[in-house]
């Protein structure tokens, strides 16, 4: 089924309270509007998003990362409103679903649902419990009759049920006949995108309901929406991760970006958080551990581990409190308290407790390269740039400042004195 896609994003977002675009807020590693490009990517070759305030900004963050994606800036100051947003918006197909760019939980599955049949419009209707300031639609004998928004309905309409979700599937005519014949006569001096419906009607042309479901429709207008949707959002990948054999203990505490991936089977404790587009194969992050765009391979994280960006662990085991990042362990064992930063370490090597990586030296980071079967010693400071050939074996508490050749022992250590019975003449006591 060819059909076309218009997402309206101009709106201004003032309940969100900030400086950044309603729409570019994030939701599981994502801005908001980039869930509703996918879910309108998956049913759609012809998408365009509908921008105006901040529109450069939002459009160069979308250009970043999608390509083919078409821009309309509305005439907001003389056509506001949602059907002033519609107005010059040229399509390719002969149905268009019109999205809102706030609606980041929408599913593939529903634009389909949307999609069907012949009717003139097809328009997705909540029925909650109670009704709240939604438009009300009027539904007579399994037909839409009109919708009236929520500032303009006497009390008896009020209590109208069916609220209109916002989002509609429309044939060319209705594009080409109703939207240049909107008008702004109603207590918001808006153009109502809404007013198409009794258009139709009018004209004797079918408008079918379409009842959605609530959760997945829900716009997001301000931070407490944000964060429920967050919740929503994190349930659904959660669920689907452990359908696709994630094990996850406690998955309520855990946090998943909707980028990583997993394969094979993967556990995560409860506290872990996955962020970024980390991939897990077989791996195993323990309680309270968090993982940002890294590689995880056959290796266990934790507790209380935490891998930076550009990380790749094979076969190693990080353990608490020990943080890597930008570095690449394959077969290593770093179990406690530990800093790993630009570094590569070979296989069978040995990172003792309190080991540094000193990679700053206040003006540039520095690499430390390790080689296989090499032996650290706890409290070991590694001062980079240093290579530390294969099977050296380095003292506790030594300071390294240059490179170590294979098979050395590295120890630099000031001579331990001892003064016998100081404790006795220091306390004043006897012996
Ligand atoms: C609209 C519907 C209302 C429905 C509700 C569901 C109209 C007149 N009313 O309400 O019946 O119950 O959605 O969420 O359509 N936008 C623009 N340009 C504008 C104004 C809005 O692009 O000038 C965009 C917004 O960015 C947003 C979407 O349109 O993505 C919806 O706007 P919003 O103000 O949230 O909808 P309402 O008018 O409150
Ligand atoms: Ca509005």
């Amino acid at each position: 089924m060819a059909l076309s896609v218009v997402i309206l994003a101009a709106g201004q977002g003032t309940r969100m309270k900030s400086d950044t675009p309603k729409v570019l807020h994030e939701i599981s590693g994502k801005p908001m509007l980039f869930h509703t490009l996918d879910a309108a990517q998956a049913v759609s070759d012809d998408i365009t998003v509908v921008l105006y305030h901040q529109a450069a900004r939002i459009q160069q963050e979308i250009e970043a990362l999608y390509h083919n994606i078409r821009f309309h800036i509305q005439d907001a100051e003389n056509f506001p409103g949602t059907g002033g947003a519609m107005r010059g918006v040229a399509t390719q197909h002969d149905r268009t679903l019109i999205l809102n760019g706030d609606m980041p939980l929408l599913t593939e599955a529903s634009l389909q649902l949307l999609a069907e049949g012949e009717a003139e419009i097809n328009m997705s209707i909540i029925l909650p419990e109670r009704p709240y300031a939604y438009g009300r639609v009027v539904i007579e004998k399994g037909r839409v009759q009109k919708i009236i928004e929520d500032k303009d309905c006497t009390p008896e309409q009020k209590q109208i049920r069916h609220l209109n979700a916002g989002v509609y599937c429309v044939s060319r005519h209705v594009l080409e006949t109703y939207i240049p014949r909107l008008s702004n006569h109603n207590a918001q001096a808006e153009y109502y995108l809404t007013d198409i419906v009794q258009m139709a009607v009018e004209d004797d042309k079918e408008v079918h309901p379409v009842i959605v479901e609530e959760r997945e429709f829900q716009g997001v207008n301000s931070k407490l929406d944000l964060a429920h949707a967050e919740r929503f959002m994190q349930d659904r990948i959660k669920a689907g991760l452990m359908m696709q054999g994630v094990s996850m203990r406690l998955p309520e505490t855990i946090y998943v970006d909707c980028r990583a991936s997993f394969e094979g089977e993967c556990i995560l404790e409860n506290g872990a958080t996955i962020l970024g587009e980390s991939r897990l194969i077989r791996a195993h992050i323990k309680a309270h551990s968090v993982i940002e765009s890294s590689q995880i391979e056959d290796s266990t994280v934790g507790p209380m581990g935490r891998v930076r960006p550009d990380t790749l662990l094979k076969k190693s085991h990080i353990g608490n409190f020990v943080e890597v990042k930008k570095s690449t362990l394959a077969g290593v064992k770093a179990g406690h308290l530990s800093y790993i930063g630009d570094s590569i370490v070979g296989e069978g090597s040995n990172i003792g407790a309190g080991v540094i990586t000193c990679n700053y030296d206040g003006k540039s980071k520095h690499q430390t390269v390790i080689g296989k079967n090499v032996f650290i010693g706890s409290d070991t400071q590694l001062i980079a740039p240093v290579t530390i050939a294969d099977e050296v074996m380095i003292a506790a508490g030594s300071t390294v400042n240059k490179n170590i050749e294979k098979g050395s022992l590295a120890i630099s250590r000031a001579p331990l004195k001892t003064v016998r019975n100081f404790f006795y003449k220091f306390f004043g006591k006897e012996a």
